[in-house]
């Protein structure tokens, strides 16, 4: 079952992936070498309680932080620990989720540490292109296969690969709702877009092969290889005339100067 939102719903919607916009930006401030990635979980919940919302990820099927943040070969999902200190040269990913009014904020951002490696900022710049590629095919009309696509043959063009394990999701008073999001398809296939559907895109890309393995701490993604993987995610509403993206990266990035 795909929810159409209202109105009122796509602004309550944009309220909560603003606070997340805002709340990578604080956090983006404090990515620096020696800083643990339990601090960096510290700062995002308190950032987010302090805006009169709580972590959406904190106990999702029990998920035992505020954020997930995912160093180099880790893709998705990375615990933040005490024991995981971050350094010069490391690209780091976090997704951060919150819950306010009854809806759902869930958006993700992937920082350099310092100088990083001339292909690790290439595979971050192509990802971030890939995101908005297939962002770009997010209006009425389309179907999801159209988005898929885009994101695919955008990365892959690259010779990067595309992970296969994980996806997109529609997004609302739930984080993970109806329809899947895959960021590899055929343009023309899947779910047709409607105006007032609220998604998440958020592609997954790797240095090397898209092959993945699932860690025993039961959450952390990594690539097979250990070559570095890069991860953004949007939400997006669906409007006649195109995407009406409710993330906003340009905070993040006038904070990081
Ligand atoms: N943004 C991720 C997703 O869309 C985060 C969910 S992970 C969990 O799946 F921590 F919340 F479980
Ligand atoms: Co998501």
């Amino acid at each position: 079952m795909i929810y159409l939102k209202t109105e009122e719903e796509i602004e309550l919607l944009r309220e909560n992936n603003l606070l997340v916009s805002k709340t990578l930006a604080e956090v983006g401030r404090h990515i620096k070498p020696g800083v643990t990635t339990k601090q960096l979980d510290r700062i995002i919940e308190d950032f987010i309680r302090s805006h009169g919302a709580t972590p959406a990820f904190l106990g999702y099927q029990g998920y035992p932080a505020s954020a997930c943040i995912s160093i180099n070969e880790q893709v998705v999902h990375g615990i933040p620990s005490d024991n995981i200190v971050i350094k010069e040269g490391d690209i780091v990913s976090v997704d951060v989720g919150t819950f306010m009014k009854g809806f759902v904020g869930d958006s993700a951002y992937t920082f350099a540490v310092g100088e990083v490696s001339a292909e690790a900022r290439q595979l971050m710049e192509v990802t971030k292109e890939a995101l908005y590629r297939g962002t770009a095919q997010a209006k009425a009309g389309n179907r999801i296969g159209d988005i898929s696509a885009a994101v695919q043959d955008y990365a892959e063009s690259f010779g990067y690969g595309v992970v296969r394990e994980l996806e997109g999701h529609g997004l609302g008073r739930k984080m993970h709702e109806e329809p899947g999001v895959p960021n590899y398809g055929l343009r023309g296939r899947g779910p047709l877009l409607k105006e007032g559907m609220v998604i998440c895109i958020e592609p997954m890309i790797t240095m090397g092969t898209r092959a993945v393995v699932f860690e025993r701490d039961g959450w952390t993604v990594r690539t097979r290889d250990r070559k570095p993987a890069a991860h953004y995610e949007f939400a997006v509403a669906i409007r006649k005339d195109g995407p009406d993206v409710l993330t906003d990266f340009s905070i993040i990035e006038n904070s990081l100067g």
